[in-house]
């Protein structure tokens, strides 16, 4: 189908980033050393005062008296260092996403005074093997890992701020002087000087694109800092983009840019802003040391990548905010990342049945097509959670409302899908329909919930419901406003069962420049730019709060997001929005989780068989063979594809697409596992190579395959008719998951099978599993586990098993089951760390690459001690057992 493109701005279209690419260039490429800008600021020493954590202190450029920015710097004990700096008294204040927000408080735990030492010229921090190193005078911040320079902010003195100032001719010019001493004061001029390939854009006060004006009342105000890697091979994250893992050097391309929009079909291979920001960036050193950065900026941003010799360079560019980072440092890539992520976080711990496959399309058409879907899964027996509702199913797309034709009785519908086991989630996006009848516009109208267009009246544009306004979610009034919609008595006929999607948040504005809001819009005091990359996030997190609210914050909700930014992870899942039916997208899938993983948001997932057009038999089957391993498991199409069900496309198919489901509910207990470590310790539940084994190079730029938790290894089929699969498996054991046949290490190539694709279980592994085929995960819950065990060299393995209710948050006050499964010298012990009263049994114990087969099997209970029965089949060995539950403790012995 031909699909319309919208156009978006390219980094030569967007003033902010070309004057600081100037400077950088200019700064960079011919004058290395002693030109103004080069030691463009300094701290003002005599400013520093000692406050908890850290100081607090005043800058300003090195050549003018005048000091104009305020802040403080500290560092907490998970080893991150928080910058912070904004103007003295400024014209206009600038926006910072709340901390509260953003940042988990219960990590920020400030350093002692003993650990931070204050002289003439520096400040250091020292803590573990952490050390942070600021320098007043040229402003110059490193961080060190056991003594070794892993980063430096301002390595190249690329800071730059420019203040607000008033807007007048001759003295305007004087002001920009003093932030450009090279006097570069827009970027007209820098036609004027012949400078090759850029376009004339207009200038610092407005900007043009396309056929619109971006009115700039408050003149320029961009925010730009470089950060440079030392020792590092490799740098990654910043999603959200469809293109590799490992970023690109943009020296001679462009920039990344972080600028959330709705850039459906996006173009692969490509930096180019999609719906999602998340600015944290984390590099890999083959000496195993890894530093991060996190941008704290939600305005559009665009970060250029540079390969120096012995290092990685990134400069960062944002159209407005304060200056606000964190710096990171740490023994390996997975430790930085953990630590963001659990500053940003904690994740969410999912309700396990959204860890299982959902079924969606745009649309369902009515209640009898959406239970005919339902119960079509049971016919067919593919299990399955969740089904989906799109904006169809809505009263003219005004959300919290059903149409009743084509939807009568919603309630009785989730009523009939609850005793199926399954969830219904509906569609509820941020555009509000300006009818005069609906009453989520008659609240946001009477109480000023709007944002507002430049001139301070309600903004209006269009959206799938026509003319319509966006609520201001960046303000608590209005979330907490919003939230209160999910309430029963509000939403109407929406029960329990129900859950939310939240799309076209970016947001998505149809007659507006990029598809997206006027930058000149208005949240309170401050303007749309400031505040753009945030809206999607503020917009879940008060779904999110809706839901808790709605179960008296029983039960845990589940909200999928389009748009998303950092510490998205405490609200819900992500999706990669509209790609297409085509093998390339399916590729790209696996470079796109894995950064959106690597930014903590581990709960991502792409269109099962893609968004728009019609995907072959062949392309389907390879879809759901991978997307059984994505964190989040979605079939989906577009309004216009054909109908593709599984069960349409024939028996062969079908059968591939069920054993594909069914791999995946199998799994189920080794997912949710994954998922409380992801809550716990930050760890992704998705890995790229590189994070498992820093150490070797060959899987330093890795992402056609990746790692799921540990002990699963995954390559996709992502290409028509293809006949291998290119693996590398890194040194250890590895077993193939299907034939459970050992696979040695190194690179391999794997016949392509047709019924599955690559999957590999790592040698020293121990994997929780429910054997028993089921119609969903709440039919599972009572059924017993199993557990398989893949040996490593030494005759060893290691896992664990998380269970709770699935459901509540009471595992939160210690209502779960956490157990240590070790198999070491011929003895299997399963140790619990936490319980609770769980009855499900152990019913098999599986075994691969054992050196012996035993002569006997020992179980001991409490010290009661029995022979136990196991045989030996394709492989394996197998224990049968019936009476042991996960709640107890036991051990195993190999005679
Ligand atoms: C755009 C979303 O990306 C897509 O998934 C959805 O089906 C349409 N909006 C209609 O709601």
């Amino acid at each position: 189908m031909a699909i319309k493109k919208r156009l978006f701005k390219i980094f030569e279209e967007s003033s902010f980033c070309l004057r600081n690419r100037y400077l950088a260039k200019n700064h960079i490429l011919s004058k290395p050393q002693g030109l103004r800008f080069d030691i463009n600021y300094k701290i003002q020493s005599d400013s520093i005062i000692r406050i908890p954590g850290g100081i607090s202190l005043t800058a300003g450029s090195v050549f003018e008296t005048e000091v104009f920015l305020k802040g403080n710097i500290i560092m907490y004990k998970n080893g991150a260092l928080h910058t912070y700096l904004d103007e003295i008294n400024p014209l206009f204040p600038r926006f910072r996403p709340s901390p509260n927000d953003i940042l988990n408080q219960s990590v920020l735990e400030k350093l002692e005074d003993e650990n931070i030492h204050i002289t003439e010229d520096m400040v250091t921090w020292e803590f573990d093997h952490i050390k942070y190193k600021l320098t007043f005078n040229p402003l110059r911040l490193e961080g060190f890992y056991k003594d070794e320079l892993i980063i430096a902010a301002n390595s190249k003195s690329l800071m730059n701020f420019e203040k607000y100032r008033p807007k007048g001719d001759e003295n305007n010019i004087n002001e920009v002087d003093v932030n450009f001493p090279i006097k570069i004061i827009d970027a007209t001029q820098l036609i004027e000087e012949g400078e090759g390939g850029y376009k004339n854009i207009g200038n610092i006060w407005s900007e043009e694109y396309l056929d619109y004006i971006d009115e700039k009342p408050r003149g320029p105000s961009s925010v730009a800092l470089d950060f440079e890697f030392f020792n590092a091979s490799h740098v990654y994250g910043i999603p959200e983009h469809a293109d590799s893992l490992a970023l690109n050097d943009t020296k001679e391309g462009s920039p990344y840019r972080l600028f959330n929009c709705d850039n459906f079909s996006y173009k692969l291979g490509d930096t180019a802003a999609i719906y999602g920001a998340v600015p944290f960036m984390v590099s890999r050193s083959p000496a195993l040391k890894s530093a991060g950065v996190f941008w704290l900026n939600s305005s559009e941003t665009w970060i250029d990548i540079e390969t120096l010799p012995q290092s990685k360079h990134s400069h960062w560019i944002s159209e407005a905010g304060a200056l606000e980072f964190f710096l990171f440092v740490g023994n390996s890539p997975l430790s930085v990342i953990e630590t963001y992520t659990l500053l940003t976080g904690p994740a969410q711990l999912p309700p396990l049945s959204v860890l299982g496959y959902h079924q969606c399309r745009w649309n369902y058409n009515t209640r009898e097509d959406l239970l005919e879907v339902s119960n079509g899964f049971l016919t067919n027996s593919i299990p399955l959670d969740v089904v989906w509702l799109d904006i169809e199913h809505t009263d003219k797309k005004k959300y919290f409302t059903w149409d009743d034709e084509k939807f009568p009785d919603p309630t009785s519908m989730q009523e009939i899908l609850a005793k199926q086991g399954r969830n219904l989630v509906t569609i509820v996006d941020p555009h509000i329909k300006r009818d005069p009848d609906y009453f989520v516009h008659q609240d946001s109208e009477n109480h000023n919930y709007y944002v507002a267009n430049n001139e301070g009246n309600s903004f209006e544009g269009v959206c799938w419901p026509g003319i319509s306004s966006w609520l201001d979610f960046t303000r608590p009034e209005v979330r907490e406003y919003w939230s209160s919609n999910f309430d029963y008595s509000k939403y109407q006929n929406s029960t329990n069962n129900l859950y939310i999607w939240n799309d076209m948040n970016e947001p998505s504005v149809f007659n507006s420049p990029e598809g997206t809001m006027p930058r000149g819009n208005l949240h309170g005091n401050y303007e749309h730019r400031e505040v753009h990359n945030t809206y999607g996030m503020y917009m879940q997190q008060a779904s999110y709060q809706g839901l808790l609210k709605r179960s008296q914050k029983k039960e845990r909700p589940f909200v999928l997001t389009r748009s998303f930014f950092a510490g998205t992870q405490k609200y819900g899942a992500i999706w990669t929005g509209d790609n297409a039916a085509e093998w390339s997208y399916l590729e790209y899938s696996v470079p796109m989780h894995l950064a959106i993983a690597i930014g903590g948001i581990s709960f991502c997932g792409s269109d099962v068989g893609g968004f728009f057009g019609d995907p072959t038999p062949e392309l389907l089957v390879r879809w759901y063979q991978l997307g059984a391993y994505y964190p989040f498991f979605r079939g989906h199409a577009h309004i216009e594809s054909e109908r593709r069900e599984p069960w349409l496309f024939g028996e062969e198919a079908l059968r591939k697409i069920r054993a594909a489901i069914r791999e995946r509910y199998a799994l189920l207990p080794y997912w949710y596992g994954l998922f409380y470590i992801y809550r716990t310790c930050g760890t992704p539940v998705i890995r790229p190579m590189f994070l498992e084994y820093p150490e070797i190079e060959e899987c330093a730029s890795l992402d056609r395959q990746y790692l799921v938790g540990s002990s699963l290894l995954v390559a996709g089929i992502t290409k028509e008719l293809q006949e291998h699969v290119d693996v590398f498996l890194p040194q250890g054991r590895w077993f193939d998951y299907h034939t459970l046949l050992e696979i040695n290490a190194g690179q391999q190539s794997f016949q392509v099978q047709e019924d599955w694709i690559p999957v590999l279980i790592k040698g020293g592994s121990i994997i929780p599993r429910k054997n028993t085929p089921r119609m969903s995960s709440k039919e599972m819950l009572a059924d017993p586990y199993s557990f398989l065990i893949a040996i490593d060299s030494n005759d060893s393995a290691q896992g664990f098993l998380y269970a709770d209710d699935t459901i509540s948050h009471n595992y939160m006050s210690g209502e779960y089951i956490l157990a240590d499964i070790q198999l070491n010298d011929f003895k299997l012990s399963y140790n619990l760390t936490n319980t609770m009263e769980l009855e499900n049994n152990i019913d098999e114990i599986m075994i691969i690459g054992l050196s012996r087969i035993p002569n006997e099997m020992i179980l001991d209970i409490k010290g009661q001690k029995k022979p136990i029965d196991f045989g030996v089949r394709n492989n394996m060995i197998v224990i049968n057992i019936s009476d042991i539950t996960i709640s107890q403790n036991w051990t195993i012995e190999f005679k």
